[in-house]
């Protein structure tokens, strides 16, 4: 009974008018609110086109008629971060730098700031610790070139070490003695030198050396050779080399001298960067 009012019922059933080889094709649309649905989606994502950028071009897209980019979210996020800054930055600024640690806001902005200032412009030659390496003096030690209290640092810093394009760069130049003394004595030279720091060396030869020392080097390295920072002269009577302490290298840097050079960071980092890492710098440990 059930079965023979289904089929009257499928009998019933309207359909296209289709038929192919008696199977007969129901007219059975797709629901109204499933139909609506993709025709809503059709429209919005029409719309999305139009406001935000789209459609390819030769050289971008459509840019869209909200003018939206995330280029542009990226500049408000920046902004916004400045903006939240601004005050501490501008305090930072008006503050002298022997002042700075005496605010713990303050200093803990310095320091944060100066530490990813560091990582950014500074590792690359200083090392990832500011332990350095040959040619880049270690930061962390309280051994000097050109002194390490802190306004001192923030001038290395502002104006460089022998870097010609600013006026005010710190600048001295050991002269190459391979052109003004012989092989010989700069040999006795190397090892006064090393005798300073009670590196092995011969006694006979380092007694010449002492007097050839005492001609050609102390202006610079001072008479006991605990070097000078006006010149940023190393002390040779400490443990701690820039370019090496073995008797070859000692005599290439008497016969070659050297010339370390570090930019100026004016004008390439803001002034607030600039105060920032110089603080950092002077709190590794080494700061006078
Ligand atoms: C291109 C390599 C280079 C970069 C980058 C560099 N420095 Fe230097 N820096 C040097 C050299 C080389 C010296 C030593 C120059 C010399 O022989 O007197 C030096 C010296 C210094 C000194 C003096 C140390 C002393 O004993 O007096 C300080 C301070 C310093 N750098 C800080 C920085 C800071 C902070 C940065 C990042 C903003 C930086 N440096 C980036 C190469 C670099
Ligand atoms: C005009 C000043 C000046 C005079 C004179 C001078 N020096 Fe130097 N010397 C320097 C400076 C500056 C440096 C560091 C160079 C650099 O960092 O690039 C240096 C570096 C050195 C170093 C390398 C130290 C290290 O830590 O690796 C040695 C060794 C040295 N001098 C020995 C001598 C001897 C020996 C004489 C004399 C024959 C002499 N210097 C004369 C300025 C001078």
């Amino acid at each position: 009974m059930k079965k023979k009012k289904q089929k009257k019922s499928e009998e019933n059933y309207p359909t296209t008018g289709h038929e192919w080889d008696g199977i007969r094709e129901y007219d059975k649309p797709m629901p109204r609110w499933w139909l609506n649905t993709l025709y809503l989606t059709i429209v919005w994502g029409i719309g999305y086109t139009i406001a935000y950028p789209a459609w390819p071009l030769i050289n971008g897209a459509t840019p869209g008629l909200l003018g939206w980019s995330s280029r542009g979210d990226v500049a408000a996020e920046i902004a916004k971060v400045n903006a939240q800054n601004a005050e501490i930055e501008t305090k930072l600024l008006e503050t002298p730098m022997s002042e700075i640690g005496a605010d713990a806001e303050l200093a803990n902005f310095a320091n944060a700031g100066g530490a990813a200032v560091f990582r950014t412009y500074c590792a690359q030659c200083h090392g990832e610790g500011a332990q350095g390496g040959k040619g880049y003096p270690n930061l962390q030690d309280d051994d000097w070139l050109w002194g390490g209290e802190i306004d001192t640092i923030h001038t290395t810093i502002t104006h460089g070490i022998r870097y010609e394009a600013d006026d005010d760069t710190r600048f001295s130049e050991m002269p190459k003695f391979g052109e003004i003394l012989e092989p010989e004595e700069i040999t006795s030279l190397a090892h006064y030198v090393r005798s300073l720091s009670g590196l092995e060396n011969d006694a006979a030869q380092a007694e010449t050396g002492k007097e050839l020392f005492a001609e050609n080097c102390a202006a610079c390295h001072g008479d006991d050779g605990t070097g000078g920072r006006d010149q940023g002269a190393p002390n040779l009577t400490d443990a701690i080399w820039l370019y090496g302490s073995d008797q070859d290298t000692v005599e290439k840097t008497i016969t070659y001298a050297r010339f370390g050079v570090m930019p100026a960071w004016t004008g390439r980092i803001s002034d607030a960067q600039i105060k920032q890492v110089a603080y950092y710098i002077h709190e590794l440990g080494g700061g006078e």
